[in-house]
């Protein structure tokens, strides 16, 4: 049995004898306790509440996870075989329709379509020149710092881990700097306050579009031209959708690898002390997080085509599973004990995911979270968190845990050294 729930965890996996709702695994300060109850009450696949009357199955078991990734002709990846959204139980202006509603790109594609839509991504990423990126990218986390270093205090979420990784992504794709802040202020907009959604979801396909149009004349070799000189993309539009899939799905996930690998720098004595005493490389202590935080908890989705049996669960077509990644890095059947520190070294973790779909940007993404954080270690001396680590808020989702806000102070104010040249 294991213990009771700390506080802010829910005291039941199904309080109640209601499903669970997943955003309340995710708000909680100790989530794996959750799966844990979970497990206890319901096996390897247990039935959880998306919203209010929106039912599905969250994958907990490492097994389990690798059959719905890598058996596409059971399990879909294109929501518009979800039956709750064709019957209309999930409503028209659902805030899970973001996250999950089909879209004519490579997340919502199965099979032969999926792997052409799928190839020009991989291609690209495997040309990026790594040390150009690298320099690129610690030249921008050097001029964020500098931007908060004489006052000796920040937020390193709202004004380091949310705005680091669009500037890099768009570095990817050939945008400068202040282009990447523009295209960062329109995907505020997309995402923020209605009244000025519209304009921010024009501007942001407009930068694009602008891109697009530069790199036809100019090539260069950035993503945004080797899509443009990718065959199996067949105009613009698709071009375009490739280039959004990218920066949305690296978004977020980068923003919170690189503000769970502060947080616990700040919050967890051990894990800093490994990190700094050496013993831990950074590469290593990012791991650890994605072992024991993955940035995406629980991945929507696949979609089961037929009747079928999953974790002693019988699946009926139509149902939703969610890939409960973060649980299932805890499934003991893969991991013994209470502390991911032995798993150093070892990458079978699902925080990518697995199977056709597994997340083809592995390589930027941690260049680009790992340069995020060296950049705050050499910068940024004596930091200190400013509230109790349990005061660490998450913002509210579902699918991810990110913190909400990481303030901190910093004695030593150390200017950003000059970049090391180029070569
Ligand atoms: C530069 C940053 C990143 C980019 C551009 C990126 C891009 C993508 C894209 C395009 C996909 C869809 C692939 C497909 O459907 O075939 C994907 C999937 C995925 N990515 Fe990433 N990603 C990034 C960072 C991350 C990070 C940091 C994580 C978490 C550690 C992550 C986890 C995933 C997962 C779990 C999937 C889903 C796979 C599935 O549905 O089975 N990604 N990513």
């Amino acid at each position: 049995m294991t213990a009771g729930p700390p506080p802010g965890c829910p005291a039941h996996a199904s309080p109640d004898g209601r499903l669970l709702p997943l955003s309340a695994a995710t708000g909680c300060p100790d989530p794996q306790a959750v799966y844990r109850r979970l497990r206890e009450e319901w096996g390897n696949v247990a039935r959880v509440e998306l919203e209010p009357g929106v039912p599905a199955w969250l994958v907990m078991g490492y097994q389990e996870l690798l059959t719905i990734t890598r058996q596409e002709q059971l399990f879909s990846r294109d929501a518009r075989n979800w039956r709750d959204l064709a019957e209309g139980v999930v409503s028209p202006d659902s805030g899970l329709l973001p996250m999950m509603a089909w879209r004519a790109n490579v997340i919502g594609a199965d099979g032969t379509e999926h792997r052409r839509l799928r190839l020009p991504l991989v291609d690209g990423v495997r040309q990026i020149d790594q040390r150009q990126v690298r320099r690129l990218v610690q030249a921008q986390c050097a001029e964020l710092i500098a931007g908060f270093t004489d006052r000796g205090r920040a937020d390193l979420v709202t004004e380091y881990a949310q705005v680091v990784p669009l500037l890099a992504i768009g570095a990817l794709f050939g945008l400068n700097t202040s282009e990447g802040h523009e295209l960062l202020a329109a995907l505020r907009a997309l995402f923020g306050s209605a009244d000025d959604s519209q304009a921010g979801n024009r501007q942001f396909e407009e930068i694009l579009a602008a891109v697009l149009e530069e790199r036809r004349a100019t090539p260069s070799s950035d993503l945004t031209s080797a899509f443009l000189a990718h065959p199996d993309l067949r105009d613009d539009a698709e071009i375009l959708q490739s280039m959004v899939v990218m920066i949305s799905a690296g978004n977020e996930t980068t923003t919170t690898w690189i503000a769970h690998t502060l947080r616990l720098m700040l919050t967890d004595q051990r894990f800093a002390g490994r990190l700094h005493g050496g013993r831990l490389g950074v590469d290593d202590a990012l791991d650890e997080v994605l072992w024991r935080d993955p940035p995406m908890a629980n991945m929507p989705a696949r979609y089961a085509l037929r009747d079928t049996e999953l974790g002693g669960r019988r699946i009926r077509r139509g149902d939703v599973l969610i890939l409960g990644l973060a649980a299932a890095n805890d499934d003991p059947r893969i991991h013994r004990g209470d502390s991911f520190a032995e798993e150093v070294g070892n990458r079978a973790h699902l925080a990518f995911s697995a199977g056709p779909h597994v997340c083809p940007a592995q390589l930027p993404a941690r260049l680009i979270t790992r340069t995020a954080v060296e950049t705050a270690l050499r910068l940024l001396s004596d930091l200190r968190l400013t509230i109790p680590a349990e005061d660490v808020a998450w913002l509210p989702s579902p699918w991810t845990r990110c913190p909400a806000s990481l303030p901190v102070t910093f004695s030593a104010r150390l200017r950003p050294a000059p970049l090391a040249p180029a070569g």
